[in-house]
């Protein structure tokens, strides 16, 4: 390489470097491995207004529950899963009775780094049940913020 094209390229380079750490990785791509996670804990709400309808199962990878289980802080690697279901009211049984339908959306939480600032160290990504596109995932780190006494996260573990 001549020493001009040296003085373009590698300042060039340098920047890229820097602003890929200053931007920090992108959104989660899908958990493929989840159903490995461990359990935390279910909810079923079938108000269709609520941030996660209908049936949610949260999972979490060893790094996550052990997050969860002192309720924060949450060590980078960390990754969370909800996996929400529609919700299924049973024909056969009391109209009380919900059963799990079609997974409709994947939603993941994983810890890239240390708190820093403004950035929590989370990072947000959505993906649908069915054909596991990914979803916006704009609202989610504005909303979690509210749960900052347990590091971001809202699910605790259940026994
Ligand atoms: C308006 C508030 C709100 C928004 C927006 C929201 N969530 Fe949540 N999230 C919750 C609450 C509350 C829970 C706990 C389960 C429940 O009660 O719904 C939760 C649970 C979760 C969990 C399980 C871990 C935990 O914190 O309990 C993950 C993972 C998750 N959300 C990811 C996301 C992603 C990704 C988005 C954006 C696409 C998002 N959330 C948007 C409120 C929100």
């Amino acid at each position: 390489m001549t020493r001009a094209l040296a003085a373009v390229v590698i300042p060039a380079v340098l920047v890229l470097v820097a602003g890929c750490r200053l931007v920090g990785p992108g959104q989660p791509g899908f958990p493929w491995d989840y159903r490995g996670f461990a359990l935390v804990t279910t909810r079923t709400d079938l108000d269709p207004t609520v941030p996660h309808p209908g049936v949610l199962v949260v999972l979490a990878n060893d790094e996550g529950v052990e997050g969860v289980r002192r309720a924060g802080p949450h060590d980078p690697g960390s990754v969370l899963v909800a996996v929400g279901y529609e919700g299924v009211r049973r024909a056969d049984a009391d109209d009380t009775a919900v059963t799990i339908g079609e997974r409709r959306t994947v939603w993941t939480m994983r810890r890239v780094a240390a708190p820093r600032g403004d950035d929590s160290g989370w990072r947000f990504g959505a993906h649908a049940g069915e054909t596991l596109k990914r979803l916006p995932a704009d609202g989610c780190a504005g909303c979690h913020a509210r749960a900052v006494e347990t590091d971001h996260v809202f699910s605790r573990w259940a026994e």
